[in-house]
């Protein structure tokens, strides 16, 4: 089982790191095959929307998102860690998933399966600082539809209000324990039983 981990948050040792990381530790434990990135320490761009990969079926762009491609493509498990911002996820989640267009236009455009046969699953790892009651819908909305790009499936993923200042997870044993155990069960379990969310508004 190969996972990708992306890191999503712009600040390094913030709540989201300090939980992808948690529950990383549970897919090593279990023997699971992690890359994990940050993509803040990445050069890539947002869609440019120059059609190439229409009758292509690939990207034209020459950046840091060549290397993601492939990385996607072994995965059988992509993780997306963000927090929320302004009730979505940020930027560079959003140029990530942007750049999914290349494998939207290669399934549904040229009518093209997944170049390994695989079906990635997708989770989510948020949260954000207030108590929100639509939060996350629409990070998982656009998650749904990218994992459909990615010939994947949005599973469900572990949602968490009120965390704010940095490092503040740290005082939340709790969610950092679901998490752990949450990376060790993607490994070891069938999908049906990991303890996740799996409603569109959480
Ligand atoms: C630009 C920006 C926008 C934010 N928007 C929201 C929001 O819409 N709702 C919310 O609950 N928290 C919001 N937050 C708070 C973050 O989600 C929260 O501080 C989170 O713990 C940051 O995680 P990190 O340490 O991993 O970056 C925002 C923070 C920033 C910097």
């Amino acid at each position: 089982m190969k996972v990708l981990a992306i890191h999503g948050s712009p600040r390094e040792g913030g709540n989201t790191e300090i939980l992808l990381n948690s529950f990383l530790e549970g897919v090593r434990e279990a023997k699971g095959e992690v890359e994990r990135v940050s993509l803040y320490k990445l050069k890539f761009s947002p869609c440019i929307e120059c059609g190439e990969c229409d009758h292509l079926g690939e990207c034209v762009l020459k950046d840091d998102m060549e290397g993601l491609y492939r990385s996607y493509l072994e995965a059988d498990l992509l993780v997306v860690a963000t927090p929320i911002f302004f009730y979505c996820h940020t930027s560079y989640v959003q140029a990530f998933f942007e750049r999914f267009q290349a494998f939207w236009a290669r399934k549904y455009r040229l009518g093209l399966p997944h170049p390994k046969g695989k079906t990635p699953k997708g989770l989510l790892l948020s949260l954000g600082a207030t108590k929100g009651k639509r939060l996350f819908e629409g990070l998982i909305r656009t998650f749904k539809f990218v994992m459909d790009a990615g010939w994947g499936v949005y599973v469900g993923g572990l949602f968490f209000r009120g965390i704010d200042k940095k490092g503040e997870i740290l005082e939340h044993t709790d969610i950092l324990n679901r998490a752990n155990k949450l990376g060790y069960q993607v490994i070891k379990e069938p999908e049906e039983t990991w303890e996740i969310e799996r409603s569109s508004s959480p």
